[in-house]
């Protein structure tokens, strides 16, 4: 009889525990994977990444009717949003992917045990009142909203983002608390449909971590879309009585304070790591200061046999960076070379236009290697963009002034989610900005400014 039930058990299935768990079932390793939602796909297919989109894209239809922009391209048509039906697509799509997975478990002959895993000893966990052993085991338990000390969220009027999904009725005044990527998301969803929105932020400048050109640019193109924002600003408390909040706030650095009305309230100043309840005291693992489990370069946490992936790890809380050290922890279990470049992971805010960037910001450039040489490309000046009416973005590129190495690539368009792509390749295989500005790119194509802005930093750029 073998030694353990599994030779691989993974904890989770959101985006880094069931790539994980089929990875390393692909390699021929005995896999199962506990997860105590009902369905499969983590954070990511059922409450994050996939809903979110799902109503992104269909208010920006609605928007697209309503402001005029349709209008404009010779379209006309008055919009009526029936929101059950467009909440109804956003289930559908959640149900078919996660169903997906399911079916893709089945395929790979990964067991699926129901509930939530803790540990009992660093080689076997508890999984709904049975004990089940593996050789090795892998914490891929993701993520979840981090509270507002002193706010209840009720999921009705106080929301999270998963409360903000499914919203029965469009909110008079939404107030997004934190100006970050779910905040300028959801923010976005419900301004379309018709709410008036005001986002509230702690910092001085939306979208933290990206760099300060987009940033500023970002924040006049929500201004001029209608959202209102108060930066520098922190909520103090938020009471609710009957159907409306007091939102109590003040500068961030102190002084008087001020109230506002809504009568719905978004919470989202970030998410931290799921570790609580895992049994960690029980293999003697513990976490960081910010509630992370750290592990080496191959995913391995300090105690033999435990490797540990995704949001609950450090790093950003991005599916894919949790789908790609899915992949390298399965096969660096199984003995190959799993390797992911941190440097090198993009990042998308998937709003009208999209926000996208891969690499260092210029700040970050510039003190790593010293002197950096910059190019910009408004798209306005690109043909497609100008062409569809969306002249709003720009491509800004950084490349270290000493090698031409492209560092940092950001872009703010309607596909920019997209374009970044094309940059996170050219990065991976150490392309110079002349690399990119000598590579053909189809006219009439958004990434066209891609190619202008590397052209920019060579100092000679065509259309501006
Ligand atoms: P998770 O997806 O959080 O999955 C962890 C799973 O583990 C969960 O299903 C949980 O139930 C389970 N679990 C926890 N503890 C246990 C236990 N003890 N036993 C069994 N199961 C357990 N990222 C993007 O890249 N693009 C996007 O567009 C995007 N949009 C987002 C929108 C929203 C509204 C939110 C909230 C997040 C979004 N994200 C997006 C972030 C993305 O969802 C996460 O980075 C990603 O899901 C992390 O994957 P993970 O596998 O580490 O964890
Ligand atoms: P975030 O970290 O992106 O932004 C949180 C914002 O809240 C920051 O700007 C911060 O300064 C601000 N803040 C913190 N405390 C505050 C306070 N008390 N008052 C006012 N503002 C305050 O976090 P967010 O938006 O909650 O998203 C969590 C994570 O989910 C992101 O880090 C991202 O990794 C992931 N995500 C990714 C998406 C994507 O890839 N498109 C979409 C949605 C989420």
């Amino acid at each position: 009889m073998a030694e353990f039930d599994y030779d691989v058990l993974v904890i989770g299935a959101g985006p880094g525990g069931y790539v994980a768990a089929i990875r390393a079932a692909q390699l021929g390793l005995k896999t199962a994977c506990a997860e105590g939602r009902e369905t499969l796909g983590g954070t990511c297919l059922n409450v994050g990444c996939i809903p979110s989109k799902a109503m992104l894209h269909a208010s920006e239809y609605y928007d697209a009717a309503a402001n005029g922009t349709m209008e404009s391209m010779g379209v006309e048509v008055k919009p009526k949003l029936n929101l059950d039906k467009m909440h109804g697509q956003r289930r559908d799509a959640v149900k078919q992917l996660t169903g997906g997975i399911e079916f893709l478990f089945k395929k790979n002959k990964v067991d699926w045990l129901k509930g939530y895993a803790t540990f009992k000893d660093a080689h076997s966990v508890e999984v709904a009142g049975k004990t089940v052993t593996a050789k090795n085991i892998v914490i891929a338990t993701g993520s979840s909203v981090t509270p507002l000390p002193g706010v209840e969220i009720d999921e009705k009027i106080i929301v999270s983002s998963t409360g903000a999904l499914e919203l029965e009725k469009v909110p008079e005044h939404m107030v997004v608390i934190g100006g970050g990527v779910i905040g300028l998301e959801l923010g976005s969803v419900w301004r379309r449909l018709g709410a008036k929105v005001t986002c509230v932020e702690f910092l001085d400048q939306i979208l933290p971590g990206m760099d300060d050109d987009i940033r500023k640019e970002a924040h006049k193109i929500f201004k001029k879309q209608g959202i209102d924002f108060k930066l520098s600003t922190k909520v103090t408390a938020v009471e609710v009585k009957g159907k409306k909040a007091t939102l109590t706030m003040e500068p961030a650095k102190g002084g008087d304070s001020e109230t506002l009305e809504a009568d719905c309230v978004l919470v989202a100043i970030g998410r931290r790591p799921n570790t609580e309840g895992l049994g960690l005291e029980a293999i003697g693992l513990e976490v960081n200061k910010r509630g992370q489990i750290e592990t080496d370069h191959d995913f391995r946490t300090k105690v033999d046999g435990v490797w540990a992936i995704g949001d609950v790890v450090p790093g950003p809380m991005l599916a894919h960076k949790a789908e790609d050290e899915g992949i390298a922890v399965a096969e660096n279990i199984a003995g190959l070379t799993g390797i992911v470049n941190h440097d090198i992971i993009p990042g998308v805010v998937y709003t009208f236009p999209e926000i996208a960037g891969v690499g260092l910001t210029e700040a970050e450039a510039k003190e790593k290697y010293g002197e950096v040489k910059v190019g910009k490309f408004p798209m306005l000046a690109n043909s497609r963009a100008k062409t569809n009416h969306e002249p709003d973005g720009s491509v800004k590129i950084i490349a270290d002034a000493k090698t031409d190495r492209v560092v940092g690539v950001w872009c703010i368009a309607v596909p920019a989610g997209t374009m970044i792509a094309q940059a996170a390749q050219a990065m991976e295989f150490g392309a110079t900005s002349e690399d990119i500005a000598y590579t053909c790119h189809a006219h009439p194509t958004h990434s066209e400014a891609i190619k202008e802005a590397a052209m920019a930093v060579q100092g000679k750029p065509i259309h501006i």
